[in-house]
């Protein structure tokens, strides 16, 4: 079994410290079973300060599993227009990483990553082609393995959710997508997840569906309704079963729960199973 422990918007410089040292403890298997790989979508720093970078890459220095890391909106300048509209990836190639379409790869599965952040709005995401041409390509060469892009803006989301968050060009890149075979598309920047849904979001044609999977906030003040969370997605043959973990003001216990197998054609994904969970408060740090 493979499991990728998918975190989102740690936002440092807001990171609540006892969330955080929690999450190191998941993610380094002493409070949970160790990943292979922890995918993180986006949104490391709350204004992207070289302090909150260098918090951040302590970190991901601190992280003992494979990662694989993308921007989000939030590690652009927003008030240093100098910055912003002159260098706007400057300090995230410096801190993280100057990779802009990270790359893993096992015996189950590929994950590659995009970076969907700009400096030209102040929240939106766009799908650049060459990055998309880029994932596509490597995802074309695996056929028969489990296939996860990792972005910050969401490409699909659940009916309840306003589309305005979509990123630009998503209508554009699923067809692309569903075309090589993606799985699924690990997604942040709304703060809120896709566990409480009732359905997870997604996208289909006529052979082939691809599911959305967003992650809230990991470890920062900044909730939208809901607790510090990730999702832990168990990779087990042609099942995957995807498990929202939250934080409950001590620790990360197991919430809401989905199981999908695969199926063919356009049922690519058929949900299995559900676990629902009672809702954890959000918890504000003392
Ligand atoms: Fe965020
Ligand atoms: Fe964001």
């Amino acid at each position: 079994m493979k499991i990728i422990a998918h975190i989102s918007d740690p936002h440092f410089g807001r990171d609540i410290p006892s969330v955080c040292k929690g999450l190191l403890d998941e993610l380094n298997g002493v409070t949970a079973p160790k990943p292979s790989l922890v995918a993180i979508s986006g949104d490391l720093t709350q204004r992207a300060r070289a302090s909150q970078f260098r918090e951040a890459r302590a970190f991901l220095d601190q992280l003992t599993a494979p990662y694989l890391v993308v921007p989000g909106n939030h590690d652009i300048p927003l008030y240093d227009v100098f910055r912003r509209f002159g260098d706007p990836m400057g300090r995230y190639e410096h801190y993280i990483s100057k990779n802009m379409t990270p790359f893993y790869e096992d015996d189950e599965m590929v994950v590659c990553g995009m970076n969907t952040a700009h400096g030209h709005t102040i929240k939106d995401g766009i799908v650049r082609p060459d990055q998309l041409a880029t994932v596509c390509e490597q995802f074309a060469l695996h056929p028969k393995r489990w296939k996860l892009l990792v972005a910050h803006h969401p490409f699909v989301i659940p009916r309840q959710v306003d589309d305005s968050y979509l990123v630009d060009g998503a209508a554009g890149a699923l067809p692309s997508l569903v075309a090589v075979r993606v799985d699924m598309i690990l997604t942040g920047h709304l703060h809120v997840s896709y566990a409480h849904a009732p359905d997870a979001a997604g996208y289909r044609n006529d052979d082939h569906s691809v599911l959305g999977v967003n992650a809230g906030t990991c470890m920062s003040d900044r909730h939208r309704g809901e607790p510090n969370s990730y999702n832990r997605l168990e990779i087990n043959g042609d099942m995957v079963t995807i498990i929202n973990r939250q934080w409950n003001g001590t620790e990360f216990i197991d919430g809401p729960e989905k199981a999908y197998r695969h199926g063919r054609g356009a049922e690519r994904l058929i949900k299995v199973a559900e676990v629902t969970a009672p809702a954890v408060p959000p918890t504000t740090p003392a």
